[in-house]
């Protein structure tokens, strides 16, 4: 194998052993389409499933059944009318209803159970009738209610696979016909999760067919590869097919993550090993929807100078960062961001930018008393953000005593020759730091459809 091919595959395989540690314990909640539970991909993405689970993931699932209570419906010869994508249920259709969404439930847990995984379909969903809206009468179709959490936490921690057939029931035992996109938008608040997956059959969110607000990130092939949550409520406010299945992803991704759900991806679960590229690596593939994860990051003001400088005090004695003066602070004030909680700033970083389409990470300090607590990694995941939304291609950064910790967040080491002109001019040879650099997925953003 050529040296350079080996040494990304090495680089990929540490970056999922970074990617593991972080999510182990976490929940994810991952919703399959109907279509999916039905095509030939659904055995491998269950074992890749699986795989995640082992690794101390905590997997929950929610397969849709749409499709196969098409199927019944049909072979028996009941119609029910669709009002805005929700299916309007007579109570007659319910058994065969159920009948669907346990038949693809137990689908899964077969699959589960031939890569030797114990699963429980349970009954955890308390719900009620949607009732008659603007004179429709949904009769037994159903919003979720309540989920009982504590239940699907013993699960969870006995280290099943919970399984939601997309039917919940009234206190008095009623079944409804549930959106299986909803429950799973619910259960995902419920648990905390930090991750809720919508995984289509083949389809993408595609920037051409839609207005989108202006922050978003578009892919070269047109994929729409992040929207915030800000912009995807924008994105509501301007596609309003309520027919079309994305405006509804969107909108119960816009409601988890308001709610607290870090991460919503919206990802084509037929393309191989789909899922497994977006958790463990920074490269986008699906359609991410994300809360505001830099909420305590903003950029440094004048006023923050002499609390910024106290700051880096301990790092410069240490010899760690070199010196910097009000001045130097105050000549590129646009380029630090400080982590501020209740009025304090308790971390620093810097991104300075090169002709070359490259920009030095500099600067980064967290105060001792709040180490460990991941936010000199939160610092450099905002400045890669913004080097992202810049189009850079690359951020380095020069070290003489935190190599290790860079290494961990991505970067690699390289020569002096990899950096922009003017700064190898000024690099210290005296100081003779280490160089890392970390590359940056090129991503199109998408600018000529500004929401107002
Ligand atoms: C390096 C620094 C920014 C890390 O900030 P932090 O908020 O504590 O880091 P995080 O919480 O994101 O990460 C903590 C992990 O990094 C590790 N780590 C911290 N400093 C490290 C270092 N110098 N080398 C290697 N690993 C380090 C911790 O041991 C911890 O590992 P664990 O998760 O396995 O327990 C902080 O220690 C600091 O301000 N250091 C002094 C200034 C400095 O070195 N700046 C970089 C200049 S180039």
């Amino acid at each position: 194998m050529n040296k350079l091919k080996l040494k990304e595959q090495v680089e990929s395989i540490r970056q999922a052993f970074g990617y593991i540690d972080r999510f182990k314990g976490k929940t994810f909640v991952i919703k399959l389409s109907s279509e999916l539970i039905s095509s030939p991909f659904i055995p491998v993405l269950i074992k890749d499933l699986v795989m995640l689970q082992r690794m101390g993931i905590r997997i929950v699932l929610v397969p849709g059944a749409r499709s196969r209570i098409d199927e019944i419906l049909d072979t028996y010869n009941i119609r029910c009318r669709r009002v805005g994508g929700i299916r309007i249920s007579p109570p007659e259709s319910i058994p065969f209803i159920k009948m669907a969404a346990f038949d693809v439930s137990n689908k899964i847990m077969t699959i589960l159970a031939e890569y030797g995984t114990n699963a429980v379909i349970g009954n955890w969903v308390k719900a009620r009738s949607i009732g008659v809206r603007d004179g429709i009468d949904y009769q037994s179709s159903g919003i979720v209610e309540r989920l009982q959490s504590d239940i699907v936490e013993n699960v969870l921690g006995d280290d099943l696979i919970p399984i939601f057939p997309n039917i919940g029931w009234s206190a008095k035992g009623k079944p409804y016909n549930l959106s299986s996109n909803e429950l799973a938008c619910t259960i995902s608040i419920a648990l905390g999760a930090s991750k809720l997956f919508f995984l289509t059959n083949g389809k993408t969110l595609h920037a051409e067919n839609y207005s989108l607000p202006a922050d978003s990130v578009v892919a070269e092939d047109g994929t729409v590869i992040q929207l915030t949550v800000t912009g995807a409520g924008e994105f509501l406010e301007h596609n309003n097919n309520p027919d079309d299945p994305f405006r509804d992803f969107i909108t119960l991704a816009h409601r988890a993550c308001t709610a607290g759900v870090k991460r919503v991806h919206i990802i084509d679960g037929a393309a191989d090993g789909m899922i497994l590229k977006e958790i463990f690596s920074n490269r986008g593939l699906g359609t991410m929807i994300y809360a505001n994860q830099h909420e305590n990051i903003r950029q440094m003001n004048a006023n923050d100078i002499p609390e910024v400088l106290r700051l880096m005090q301990p790092a410069i004695e240490e010899g760690i960062l070199v010196p910097r003066t009000t001045a130097d602070l105050e000549e590129r004030v646009e380029d630090y961001h400080v982590y501020e909680v209740d009025g304090s700033i308790h971390a620093c970083g810097a991104l300075h930018l090169y002709d070359d389409r490259q920009g030095e990470i500099a600067a980064i300090v967290v105060d001792e008393d709040y180490a460990d607590f991941g936010i000199g990694n939160k610092i450099i995941g905002y400045l890669i953000d913004r080097a992202t939304t810049l189009r850079l291609k690359a951020v380095f950064v020069l070290t003489t005593l935190t190599a290790d910790w860079f290494e961990s967040l991505g970067f690699t080491e390289v020569s002096i020759e990899a950096l922009p002109p003017s700064r190898r001019k000024s690099y210290n040879r005296k100081r003779n730091s280490l160089i890392l650099r970390k590359r940056i997925p090129q991503r199109r953003v998408k600018t000529a459809i500004a929401v107002e």
